[in-house]
């Protein structure tokens, strides 16, 4: 077999781009941890200014900011050496209110960080728990989530589900199960102050942190927090149970499909925010599958495998296997009812 030197050259290309992408991953860490992009953001630097700016080292400022107009994250000034960020750049890096990118950055160095065990995991078949982490999958988590829950659950999803913003408005019943940081909780609550959230999550870390946003947005007389798995989280009678990225991760979803149906009222709703992805391998093999299939490998894939149950639906399960799920627990009506270029969002009744 004879080598095609330009499919080689064009392999060739992939992978440095996909290193370089690797290797500034820290930088972009680094940079959003002291503040050089928000300090860019404000107006162009030298090096030296940027690190006056920020109380930084200007070696180390000059080297970073080489690499990331390299990178195409800032813009580089050869006459004058100085160093900008166009709009685009300061929104999606820097603006509190933007996407902040950075923090998937933090979520993908805290994810790596398990290389060695899920290296070892795939010897033994063994599992890796969510909790067994780094600390920043879990912030990096919750900081990479949140601009998207605040952009679609209040002004989109929840109005894509039938009735189910009028019983929120005049006082509902809501069990956000999964709930990590407590980010959707913490939205339901403010947006609908008559209802009353519980928030559950089997990861007894993120239950202290998910309490601690809760009273720091002023919303601990309607929210609750409790430390339970999916299959086990307290409370019947809810209109809405929400499970926002986290049923593709458990170990037994069936068993917390069976225990949500059984929470319900009869006419209760069920939503659940999955990855999108399509149904088949096939469908996924672009650059979002590509991001949340080997995410999978570390977080979702190890984190199903370390509990009871035997299923590890991954983060690209895709629409067929989420309603199947659903009908094997007794659930009749299964609805998409909205999406993004990241989330599917399913409407599911008894
Ligand atoms: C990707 S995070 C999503 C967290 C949060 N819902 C969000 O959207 O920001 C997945 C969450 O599922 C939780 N989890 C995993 N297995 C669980 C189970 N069996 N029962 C309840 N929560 C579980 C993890 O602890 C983690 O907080």
């Amino acid at each position: 077999m004879a080598v095609d030197q330009d499919r080689l050259m064009e392999f060739l290309g992939r992978f440095v781009t996909d290193l370089g992408a690797t290797m500034a991953a820290g930088s972009v860490v680094v940079g959003h941890r002291l503040g050089l992009y928000r300090a860019l953001a404000d107006s162009p630097a030298t090096p030296a200014e940027l690190a006056d700016r920020t109380g930084t080292d200007p070696r180390y400022v000059a080297e970073w900011l080489a690499g990331q107009a390299a990178g195409g994250y800032v813009r580089h000034d050869a006459s004058t050496g100085s160093y900008s960020m166009t709009e685009e750049q300061a929104f999606a890096l820097a603006d509190p209110n933007g996407p902040n990118l950075p923090a998937a950055f933090v979520l993908a160095l805290g994810t790596l960080r398990a290389e060695p065990r899920i290296t070892e995991a795939f010897r033994t078949g063994g599992g890796v728990g969510w909790h067994e982490h780094h600390p920043d999958v879990f912030t990096g988590t919750e900081a990479f989530f949140r601009p998207g829950y605040t952009a679609n659950l209040v002004p989109s999803w929840l109005p894509a589900l039938d009735g189910v913003v009028a019983k929120l408005k005049a006082g509902g019943r809501v069990a956000d199960v999964g709930c990590g940081l407590g980010t959707s909780s913490v939205l339901l609550a403010k947006a609908y102050p008559a209802s009353t959230i519980v928030g559950s999550d089997y990861h007894e870390r993120s239950i202290d942190l998910a309490r601690k946003h809760a009273a720091e947005a002023g919303v601990t007389d309607r929210t609750s927090f409790e430390v339970a798995s999916a299959q086990t989280f307290t409370g019947s009678g809810y209109d809405l149970v929400t499970a926002f990225d986290c049923l593709h991760d458990m170990g037994d979803p069936l068993g917390a499909a069976r225990h949500i149906r059984e929470a319900l009222t009869p006419v209760g709703t069920w939503l659940i925010v999955e990855p999108n992805a399509g149904d088949t391998v096939a469908d996924n093999l672009n650059p979002v599958g590509r991001m949340y299939y080997s995410a999978s490998t570390f977080l979702c894939v190890p984190n199903g495998l370390s509990q009871p149950g035997g299923y590890a639906l991954g983060a690209q399960a895709g629409e067929n296997a989420i309603r199947q799920l659903t009908t094997d627990a007794g659930f009749t009506r299964f609805r998409r009812a909205a999406e993004t270029p990241f989330n599917l969002i399913y409407e599911v009744r008894p």
